[in-house]
């Protein structure tokens, strides 16, 4: 068969299949909007919301006919989108274009008969007519289709796009009906699912890294206090002391993980209840007197004489203010001040309360400030460990920050020091 006979014999075929799919619209309408509804929600498992969307048009395309449509529609008519017992009933073709998984029908030759509006947003034009293959050259792609076109059926293969930019798909493909050499293929995003791998696989990494660390070292004091050690009193003193700290930091860092983790499992209802900030931010700031004092630091607070009142959870504000003044204590000790003060904005537009933890040190260089609330990033590592950091402290504030629905700023400039500043909400939105 020639190259423009195939066209126009697939033309035919997908203004039939729109017919149908017009047709058919009351019969698989609500089946479809929920499958969309589920997909959009994300509820739905891997692939069962689009291979689910894809079988109902499936079915619908093969629902016994109204007599009006069984008459052959000619070459080239085109979709009024009009059909349909109701007549303000959505179409078929409109229900699939709320899919938010492009679909792409194909038929026997690998020629498209249909796209929805994912697909053409995902993929640009695929009119009618078109040879799927022209458009997808990947290898992959291309015996997915030799298999659909020869066997009439195909595994399920993983599929990326590099341009514009980089997106990941599942691609399977179902035959539409039986007895028909029709097929639908539905590409799942796997995009954002990769990114979240990659970043478990990475924070799994980071922790075990950190974990080896000490336990390299304890393990090595262990030996040589077998060995050479032995009977040297003064050096098993002070390895002792070594390994103490050690174990004490992998504690700590288990903490952190914790922590961590459980702010992340646990589902959050935002807080309703009342917690004065002000005694928040000064019971922290006495509990870190002993540490600032031992780093040659002042406090200067400068709170509000009353109590301030925001929704929140009084625990998981401490942490934040912990971290935050901690934080100014150990990279900012230099400037031998650190600035605890408290905004009341609450009466203004921004309803909120703007507390700033503002330091005097080295500062934090451009480049390293929108990385340094994720996990385990630390500008300078040694530094942070010497001052037993675990580069964890910051992304448990972001959470806590996060679940508050409040924001984290944070104003530095090499040399100026740093300024961290929480804006809390004053009401619950
Ligand atoms: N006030 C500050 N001045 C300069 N650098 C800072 C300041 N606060 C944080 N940093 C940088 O940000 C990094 C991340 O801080 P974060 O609190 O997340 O980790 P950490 O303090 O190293 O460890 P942890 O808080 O778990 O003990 C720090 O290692 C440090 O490099
Ligand atoms: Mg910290």
């Amino acid at each position: 068969m020639s190259m423009d006979q195939d066209r126009i014999d697939a033309r035919r075929h997908a203004a039939r299949l729109r017919a149908r799919l017009v047709n058919a619209a009351p019969v698989a309408g609500t089946a479809l909007v929920a499958i969309a509804a589920t997909a959009f929600a994300g509820e739905a498992a891997p692939l069962v919301a689009p291979l689910g969307g894809a079988a109902v048009i499936a079915a619908a395309l093969f629902w016994p006919q109204p007599s009006r449509s069984r008459t052959e529609i000619p070459a080239g008519v085109i979709d009024t989108g009009t059909g349909g017992s109701a007549p303000d009933a959505p179409t078929l073709a409109e229900l699939a274009d709320a899919v938010p998984e492009p679909i792409v029908l194909i038929d026997g030759a690998g020629i498209v008969v249909q796209v929805n509006r994912a697909a053409s947003e995902a993929f640009g034009a695929l009119p009618p007519g078109l040879m799927l293959r022209i458009r997808f050259r990947a290898p992959e792609m291309q015996g997915m289709i030799d298999a659909l076109i020869s066997r009439g059926e195909a595994p399920a293969i993983d599929y990326a796009e590099r341009v514009p930019f980089e997106r990941a798909y599942r691609v399977s493909a179902m035959r539409v009906g039986a007895g028909r050499r029709l097929f639908a293929l539905v590409f799942r995003d796997q995009s954002e699912a990769r990114r979240i791998d990659r970043m478990r696989a990475d924070f799994i990494a980071n922790a075990s890294h950190e974990l080896r660390t000490p336990l390299a070292s304890i393990s090595g004091f262990i030996e040589t206090l077998r060995g050479p050690a032995k009977n040297d009193a003064t050096a098993r003193e002070s390895f002792l002391g070594i390994m103490q700290r050690q174990t004490e930091r992998m504690a700590r860092l288990i903490d952190d993980l914790l922590s961590l983790s459980r702010l992340e499992m646990r589902t959050y209802v935002r807080p309703t209840t009342p917690v004065d900030l002000v005694a928040i931010v000064s019971q922290v700031a006495e509990a870190l007197g002993q540490m600032a004092r031992d780093a040659e630091i002042v406090f200067e607070i400068s709170l509000p004489p009353g109590p301030v009142e925001v929704p929140g959870n009084r625990d998981e504000l401490i942490q934040i203010f912990q971290n935050l003044i901690e934080n100014a204590i150990k990279y900012g000790g230099e400037g031998g001040r650190v600035e605890i003060s408290m905004e009341d904005r609450r009466a203004s537009s921004e309803n909120e309360v703007a507390v700033t933890i503002r330091d005097h040190g080295p500062g934090i260089a451009e480049e390293h400030i929108p990385r340094i609330t994720e996990r385990f990033y630390r500008v300078d590592v040694e530094t942070s460990r010497a001052t037993k950091g675990t580069g964890l402290g910051l992304a448990i504030v972001k959470h806590i920050v996060t679940r508050h629905d409040a924001r984290l700023t944070i104003k530095s400039e090499l040399g100026q020091g740093a300024a961290f500043t929480v804006h809390m909400p004053g009401t619950v939105h």
